[in-house]
């Protein structure tokens, strides 16, 4: 099959389209034959080691695993001796967050991993593009108990993970300010932001306003420069590890910031399956590439101006 394979870290030079043999599926896995998948700011950030300490997980001298690539959407090809939820000509869709290996044209997956029936309403390139960032936002939103009675700010509402948390938060039922630049006012307003923030006119940190949350969907403000925002008992949280990791080891000393570590389950790409079907959950694609210009994609996704996800069409 066709992959776009590495053997180092380094720039998006070290992508190559190569022939390499199809994965086997195990006995409780299904074979999909990959439709479109994308390119995302982990598979950038793991590429080019932007954080050293992500080595400890995808290999320390040398990559461990050799495709990219973690969203997917396709057709069920194959299935292990002992899959019962998937059957073979099934239309799925998930994420690979462990082991990657969706810049493919065929992936290996265990039918009880984050995988689903695709939305019968999306395209393939659509449902690929919302697994990473809902699972992403959904992972915070979950750990502070969002609700209707929350009101709560995202700094970066255009980006893969803040257009995600805008849509789950007014799916729980939260009251939703949005900070964007000018030219994605009116996405994250149809996306449900009650309130926009325009960045390049305002410093959104000065508003009077007080705030359940603060959620820094792209990293780019800080606890410090948030705080004045919170409530009493508000609470920030960054997908961004900020200056000196603050945000890592600054909840050790508050309850005012937390850091999970995202865990991704079939369960939240279900729910985001439900979502999409009742138009809760619509995909935000920038733009797409073929197979064959991932590397194109990493140096358009690590310039970090995407709005939403970038898709890789396979077939
Ligand atoms: N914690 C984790 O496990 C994890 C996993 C993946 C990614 N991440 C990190 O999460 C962050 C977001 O990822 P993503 O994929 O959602 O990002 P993305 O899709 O690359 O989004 C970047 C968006 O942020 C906007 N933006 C840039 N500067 C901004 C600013 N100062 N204020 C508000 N918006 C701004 C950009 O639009 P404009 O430039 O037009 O404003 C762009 O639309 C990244 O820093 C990434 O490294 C964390």
């Amino acid at each position: 099959m066709k992959a776009i394979v590495h053997h180092e870290y380094g720039s998006a030079d070290v992508l190559h389209l190569q022939e390499v043999p199809k994965p086997a599926p195990k006995a409780d896995q299904i074979l999909v034959k990959i439709y479109a998948t994308t390119v995302n700011r982990t598979d950038t950030g793991l590429r080019s080691c932007e954080y050293f300490i992500s080595r400890l997980f995808t290999g320390l001298f040398k990559p461990k695993f050799q495709i990219w690539g973690s969203e997917f959407a396709g057709v069920v090809v194959e299935v292990g001796q002992s899959v019962q939820k998937f059957k073979i000509g099934n239309e799925v869709f998930g994420l690979s967050a462990d082991t990657f290996g969706a810049h493919a044209e065929y992936l290996a997956v265990s039918e009880n991993g984050s995988v689903a029936h695709k939305p019968r309403n999306l395209s393939f390139a659509e449902a690929a593009a919302i697994c990473e960032g809902p699972y992403l936002a959904l992972n915070y939103l979950e750990k502070v108990k969002l609700g209707p009675q929350h009101q709560i700010l995202i700094n970066g509402a255009s980006g893969s993970i803040g257009s995600s948390g805008v849509q789950l938060a007014k799916y729980f039922g939260a009251a939703v300010t949005a900070v964007t630049d000018t030219k994605n006012l009116a996405l994250a307003r149809s996306l449900g932001a009650d309130v926009v923030i325009d960045y390049t006119q305002e410093d959104f940190t000065q508003r009077a306003h007080r705030f359940d949350f603060v959620f820094d969907a792209v990293g780019k403000s800080s606890f410090f420069k948030c705080k004045p925002l919170l409530k009493p008992n508000g609470v920030y949280f960054s997908t961004e590890l900020g200056y000196l990791s603050q945000n890592v080891y600054l909840p050790l000393f508050t309850k005012q910031i937390i850091f999970p570590i995202p865990k991704d389950t079939q369960q939240q790409i279900e729910l985001f399956k439900e979502m999409a079907e009742a138009g809760q959950l619509r995909a935000v694609i920038d733009r797409t590439y073929p197979l064959e210009d991932t590397a194109q994609a990493h140096r358009y996704v690590e310039k970090g101006m995407k709005v939403g996800s970038v898709v890789v069409r396979v077939v």
